[in-house]
């Protein structure tokens, strides 16, 4: 097989090197494309056909629907392993032994406090702001109060780096939401396991003792690791990009919170619910929200549907259907915006307009619904997501510093005036 691919421009020819990928994808190799062609660049809006790095950590094929961490299948992963050796297995590459998940855990809970004065940032916002733009500002403050995290540069600094920001995060989670219902802030305890800990800071009442639901924890666990990582995706290659400049761990994930956020990307979870719940206060009439998806003079998108990669399904959202079935039933709730969601899937299965686009499900389209049955608020869905996605930025980001990767810095072709004189105010 050829190993090279062949440019032709202005009557000249131009050789580049293919790069193969542990699962056989080809790449050609343009890094010598301006120097060679003297200047040439290629346009890519959205870098639908442009990889922007090698990457050991996650292997995924849109048009098969497989989806893998490290080597390891998503389906595998979800059914037995835990977030917290998920998270290992993303950042350090393989999955921990028992000793190593004990001293990770151990390190992690060592790092569970924040600041004190972080407190007084959280009061500084209204109780109105959305969780998301409070979690991004505070992630980004704990680089004040932790400076020596921020110039990792030696593999002790950064594994410092890494337990401190997952032993800080669920706190600043927990502590958006209680912002918002206006509930004393707590600190959890050293006692529980990781994603037991994160529902007992946000959901202990402070005159009631905490009782911890299996099922919940359960659901949580499985998806926190379905979100886990997820390649080069918005808000990854945002925390790759910003973190390229050398901007700290905790500015780089920051920046990424704010890229997850969007309805593009993370925040269609929230959509999602908000969208089942129109449908629903609107009569369920499925059939009149699958035409304006499909009306391109209305701006209405059938939210959680469609995924740039996936073409064929989204294996988590296969996961996270059957698991939003078992949920609901475990505990006890009926609701009917299940069926709305299943029959909207069921109508955009057979509509010619997904079909043809290879329009599926994706991980969001269920996911709200277990968040909303387990007691999460609609708008802290994207913090739950973005707790999920921690391990899958930190392990992105230490790679794309580890490898010394250039800083990001795209190109562009210019259509705006020409050269112009200046003309003064008054002549204007
Ligand atoms: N509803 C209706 N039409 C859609 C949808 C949708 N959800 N998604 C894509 N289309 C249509 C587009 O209008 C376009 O049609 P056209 O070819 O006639 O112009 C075609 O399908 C291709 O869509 P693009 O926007 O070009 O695809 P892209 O890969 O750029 O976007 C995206 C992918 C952003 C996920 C898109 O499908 C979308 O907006 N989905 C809804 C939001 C959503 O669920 N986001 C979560 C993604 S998963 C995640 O980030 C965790």
């Amino acid at each position: 097989m050829t190993e090279k691919a062949i440019l032709e421009y202005d009557g000249k020819k131009f050789e580049f090197p293919l790069v193969r990928g542990s699962e056989n994808e080809v790449a050609f190799d343009v890094k010598t494309l301006r120097a060679a062609t003297g200047g040439l660049t290629t346009i890519d809006p959205g870098f639908k056909n442009t990889g922007s790095c090698l990457s050991d950590i996650t292997f995924l094929n849109g048009e098969k629907g497989i989806l893998r961490y490290r080597g390891y299948s998503i389906e595998e992963l979800a059914e037995k392993a835990d977030f917290l050796e998920v998270a290992y297995l993303l950042i350090f590459g393989d999955l921990p032994n028992t000793d190593q998940l004990e001293k990770f855990h151990a390190d992690i809970r060592k790092q569970s406090v924040v600041d004190d004065d972080i407190k007084k940032i959280i009061d500084a916002f209204p109780k109105s702001a959305h969780p998301m733009g409070v979690l991004s500002s505070l992630t980004s403050a704990l680089t004040a109060f932790n400076p020596s995290s921020v110039n990792v540069n030696s593999d002790e600094a950064m594994y410092n780096a890494i337990v401190k920001i997952l032993g800080k995060f669920p706190v600043l989670v927990a502590w958006s939401m209680r912002k918002k219902q206006g509930l004393p802030l707590d600190y959890g305890s050293s006692k529980l396991g990781y994603v037991e800990n994160v529902l007992k800071m946000m959901f202990n009442q402070p005159n009631e003792d905490y009782v911890q639901n299996d099922i919940i924890v359960n659901a949580l666990d499985k998806l926190l690791i379905l979100h886990a990582d997820h390649e080069q995706n918005c808000s990854t290659s945002t925390v790759r990009i910003v973190g390229s400049s050398h901007a700290g761990l905790f500015a780089s994930l920051s920046a990424g919170i704010s890229a997850l956020w969007g309805p593009l990307h993370g925040g269609a979870n929230q959509a999602v619910l908000e969208m089942l719940q129109a449908i629903k206060e609107d009569g369920g009439d499925t059939k009149k929200y699958m035409a304006k998806a499909k009306d391109k003079n209305d701006p209405f998108r059938l939210m959680g549907f469609g995924h740039r990669v996936y073409k064929n399904f989204d294996p988590r959202a296969k996961i996270i259907k059957v698991a939003a079935d078992e949920v609901l039933s475990d505990l006890g709730v009926n609701d009917p915006i299940l069926d709305i969601a299943k029959g909207l899937e069921q109508e955009a299965l057979n509509d010619p307009y997904f079909v043809e686009r290879k329009l599926y499900p994706n991980v969001d389209f269920y996911s709200g619904i277990i968040y909303q049955a387990m007691g999460i608020p609609v708008e802290m869905f994207t913090v739950m997501f973005a707790l999920g996605r921690l391990p899958g930025w930190i392990a992105q980001w230490k790679e794309m510093r580890f490898r010394k990767e250039p800083i990001g810095r795209p190109r562009q072709i210019y259509t705006g005036e020409n050269l112009r004189a200046f003309v003064e105010i008054e002549k204007r």
